[in-house]
């Protein structure tokens, strides 16, 4: 079918943007992940769920080095971006989280207008030629984040000042403004009401069209729902990962089925 047997392996098998072999990660003494070793694959929501304290968040922080930040952690193994190392020194972090975004547990927009938390990042990365042009990458990242049409009208009013479900899709359209490939998410929902969840998992999906989306959450209905690949994380490993479908319906570990069946967690 193609020229090119290359071309060809890639459109055979999934497409896979970070790539991370034998990562562990370390808090001083405490050993929180232990060498796990996962594809994360390009335009695909995948889950990563756990009991509390299993390493969720402390893995999905590594994939954009938001534990650079915490002093006592030590990471150590390999992850790549596209086939690039994340932590080589020559990597500027910011710029990693430019295009590995992260959107987190509580909305935290900026004390400053919805226009200014959405322009701040395309300003630091220098993506706007003028004024006209950062409009419209403002106009595009709240479309993006579904949350055009409730604040096109007071695009200069405080952040700050929306409800939770909305600050949660500013925070999302503030993430998308920089233009990432990989969207993280830590339970983005759990401040959230039913409403504001189903609007925010609507937007997820809608978001995999494009980018690499990980969300971290404690509901395994909205893992079921939102994605397509789900890794099941234990003290510290990656005990499963598979098709969501799979992972929910035909279990292979045994801790895998006890946590979906409720028995632990
Ligand atoms: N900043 C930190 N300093 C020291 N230890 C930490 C830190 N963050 C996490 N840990 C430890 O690392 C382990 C994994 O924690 P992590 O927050 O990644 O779990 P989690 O799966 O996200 O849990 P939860 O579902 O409760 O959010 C735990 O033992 C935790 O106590
Ligand atoms: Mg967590």
């Amino acid at each position: 079918m193609y020229d090119n047997p290359n071309l060809e392996r890639k459109v055979a098998q999934a497409e896979s943007k970070i790539s991370a072999r034998n990562v562990q990660v370390f808090y001083g003494d405490t050993h929180a992940i232990k060498d796990v070793n996962v594809e994360i694959e390009a335009r695909t929501v995948t889950a990563f769920i756990g009991p509390s304290g299993c390493g969720k968040s402390t893995f999905l922080r590594c994939l954009n080095r938001m534990n650079d930040t915490i002093d006592i952690c030590r990471v150590e193994g390999d992850i790549e971006l596209d086939g690039e190392n994340i932590y080589d020194k020559r990597v500027d972090p910011v710029q990693l989280r430019a295009k590995v975004g992260m959107v987190f547990q509580k909305p935290n927009p900026f004390p400053k207008s919805i226009y200014d938390n959405i322009a701040y990042g395309p300003r630091i990365h220098g993506l706007a030629k003028n004024k006209a042009d950062l409009d419209d990458i403002v106009e595009k990242a709240l479309r993006r984040g579904a949350i055009w049409n409730e604040v096109k009208d007071r695009l200069h009013a405080p952040g700050t000042g929306l409800s939770g479900g909305q600050q949660q899709r500013l925070c999302i359209a503030r993430a998308v403004a920089t233009e990432p490939e990989v969207l993280l998410m830590d339970e983005p929902c759990s401040a959230l009401d039913p409403i504001a969840t189903s609007q925010v998992e609507e937007l997820i999906d809608e978001l995999r069209d494009q980018y690499s989306v990980v969300i971290v959450t404690h509901s395994m209905q909205q893992a079921a729902r939102v994605s397509q690949k789900t890794a099941f994380f234990h003290l510290g490993n990656l005990v499963e990962y598979g098709d969501t479908d799979q992972i929910f319906t035909n279990p292979h570990d045994p801790r895998t089925e006890a946590y979906i069946t409720g028995r632990i967690g």
